[in-house]
């Protein structure tokens, strides 16, 4: 898939609450094909202290409005100050890199699990999975209700499954406390979020024998192979988790 660098028009900048917001961009070449798990290289423009290009998921491509959308979550300078962007300023991106989740065979079960930012690439999945004949259960963790975001883009794509960690929304507790993960079977589960929920999915997985991908945040630097900050131990060896990754199946991580 051969990658662009370049200069795209932000169509809206949408505040879903205090810390997370959408970005929707476009340009005026069509956008290229991407896959669900790919991300881009952001660069955060006039802030000295944030030089290194930010990776961010796509979370959603729009072919009609020939757009590529980021949903972001504010954790530091250069998120902050992405997210002070306007309509039709530009932001210049690498993309799309990466690599990204595997489709299910035919009649296999999928569910989609996720919770912070780690949200992100699963709306891109559930729709590419909704295209290619699947419905997928879709399992999101929020901390509290006031933190619930785009459940009614989720929706459009599969059955959503919420939790809250102080019930306020959805079943109680952590997104692995959920009964869905307990009652229904899965062939395959595609699961983002923080490691530690990531590595608790994973066991889950192992221990009932499902196949599981998972698509890492490690840290990065140049985000295309080059510094190796972003290296993680496999079984095949040390692999970079942006040219080799981000998704990986569980069965090649050393958790
Ligand atoms: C492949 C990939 C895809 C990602 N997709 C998204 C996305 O779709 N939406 C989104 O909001 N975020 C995403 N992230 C995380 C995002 O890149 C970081 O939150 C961002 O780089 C932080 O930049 P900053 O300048 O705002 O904060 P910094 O000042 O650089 O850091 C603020 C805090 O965030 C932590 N942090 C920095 N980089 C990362 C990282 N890569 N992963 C986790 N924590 C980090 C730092 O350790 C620090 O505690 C993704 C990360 C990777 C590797
Ligand atoms: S971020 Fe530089 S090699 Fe992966």
């Amino acid at each position: 898939m051969a990658k662009r660098i370049g200069s795209l028009k932000i169509l809206e900048n949408k505040r879903l609450n205090k810390e997370y917001f959408t970005l929707e961009l476009s340009g005026s070449q069509r956008i290229p094909e991407m896959k669900p798990g790919q991300f881009a290289q952001v660069k955060v423009e006039g802030s000295p202290e944030t030089f290194l290009r930010r990776p961010i998921s796509i979370h959603f491509i729009n072919p009609e409005r020939n757009s590529i959308k980021f949903l972001i979550q504010i954790a530091g300078k250069g998120t902050e100050t992405l997210s002070k962007l306007k309509k039709d300023d530009y932001i210049d991106i690498i993309y799309p890199l990466g690599n990204s989740f595997s489709l299910p065979s035919k009649g296999q079960r999928p569910l989609l699990a996720g919770g912070g930012c780690g949200i992100a690439p699963l709306l891109f999945m559930a729709g590419y999975l909704k295209n290619n004949g699947f419905k997928p259960d879709i399992l999101l963790g929020f901390r509290n209700k006031e933190r619930v975001i785009e459940y009614d883009e989720y929706i459009k794509f599969g059955n959503v499954f919420l939790t809250t960690e102080d019930g306020s929304m959805g079943e109680k507790g952590f997104l692995t406390d959920h009964s869905v993960l307990k009652s229904a079977n899965y062939d395959i589960v595609y699961c983002c979020g923080p490691d530690p929920m990531m590595k608790a999915v994973a066991s889950l997985c192992r221990a009932r024998d499902i196949n599981c991908e998972v698509s890492l945040e490690n840290l990065m630097g140049c985000g295309i192979g080059a510094c190796l900050c972003c290296v993680v131990d496999t079984a095949r060896g040390n692999l970079c988790t942006c040219t080799d990754g981000p998704v990986f199946n569980i069965k090649e991580l050393k958790w």
